[in-house]
């Protein structure tokens, strides 16, 4: 199967400037290459386009409204394309709002083929924010809950169908920044949520074990990959960290037992931010952690 990378350069959703520059950072970072060294076909479709961030302040509980939108539609229409040719796409962001583009894609692609859907949301939030609750407007955090259905009607509506999918599909790995508003919404929505409280319970294995239970050959796996997931020790260059997160071999791991399943279908890599990182360090490391999603392993056998 051929993977496709698909830049989308922009940091319309986010409250720090620089997330644009992540699709470059992780070619440079050498992320086709490394695919390619692993036997994958890789192809580089460049990037989409959208509007320039204007930087203004939210209105009406939203920042950037119009242009959010105007990113995902392309986004979702990038993204389904590649489905549809049966190329396994690779979003490279690009803040964590592209996400709306991206899994309504995905979540169109297994209704029309009758598959399950998995969504992995790898992240220090949980991005479940409304206008109501949010402290930034940021649309960055609200991603899962337009994808949810509760958002505006332009977000929503991405892909057609409304919602685009169900809280359920959604198991969240690494959660420990939620805003109060926002903790009522996830517990009434029911999400699973594994927190860094739970996986400093039970261990990032056990975590997986539950977080990849009941996937079968049916289910098409997703993985949102925030970079603010990780500790920010060893990913500096990210706009919103959160101390607190998975250190390097707890990261491995989570992506190591993604790639036993098999069922990997489609990957965003989000909020990586060339601004705040030390020589492109933090892009690497994403690299470094892709390739184990796609099955590097360190086991002997
Ligand atoms: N909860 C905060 C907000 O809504 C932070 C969201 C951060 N999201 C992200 N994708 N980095 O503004
Ligand atoms: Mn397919
Ligand atoms: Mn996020
Ligand atoms: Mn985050």
């Amino acid at each position: 199967q051929t993977i496709a990378l698909v830049g989308a350069p922009t940091d319309i959703g986010a409250g720090h400037r620089g997330a644009s520059m992540g699709p470059e950072a992780l070619r440079v970072a050498m992320i086709g290459e490394r695919l390619r060294r692993r036997g994958f076909d890789v192809t580089d479709r460049g990037n989409l386009h959208g509007p320039l961030n204007p930087w203004q302040p939210p209105t009406d509980g939203y920042r950037h409204l119009p242009e959010v939108a105007a990113w995902n539609q392309a986004v979702h229409e990038g993204i389904y394309g590649e489905l549809s040719q049966g190329r396994l796409p690779i979003m490279l962001g690009g803040d964590h709002c592209l996400a709306i583009g991206s899994v309504s894609a995905v979540a169109r692609h297994c209704r029309e083929q009758g598959r399950k859907l998995r969504v992995l949301w790898l992240d220090a939030h949980t991005d479940f924010n409304t206008a109501l609750g949010t402290p930034t407007g940021n649309i960055h955090g609200m991603p899962v809950a337009c994808l949810c259905g509760n958002g505006p009607a332009e977000l929503t509506g991405i892909g057609g169908h409304v919602p685009a999918v169900e809280p359920k599909v959604f198991r969240q790995i690494g959660i420990r920044s939620v805003d109060d508003p926002e903790k009522k919404l996830v517990r009434e929505a029911g999400m699973d949520v594994f927190d860094m409280r739970h996986i400093d319970e039970v261990g990032m294995k056990r975590t997986m074990e539950e977080a990849l239970a009941g996937i079968d050959a049916d289910t098409h796996l997703h993985v949102s990959f925030d970079v603010d997931f990780l500790d920010p020790s060893i990913a500096p260059g990210v706009g919103t960290t959160v101390r607190g997160g998975p250190n390097y071999r707890e990261a491995q791991l989570c992506m190591e037992m993604i790639a036993d399943t098999g069922r990997l279908g489609s990957l965003d890599i989000v909020e990586l931010n060339p601004a705040y990182d030390k020589r492109n360090a933090t892009a690497k490391l994403a690299v470094d952690l892709v390739e184990s999603l796609f099955g590097k392993s360190t086991l002997i056998r």
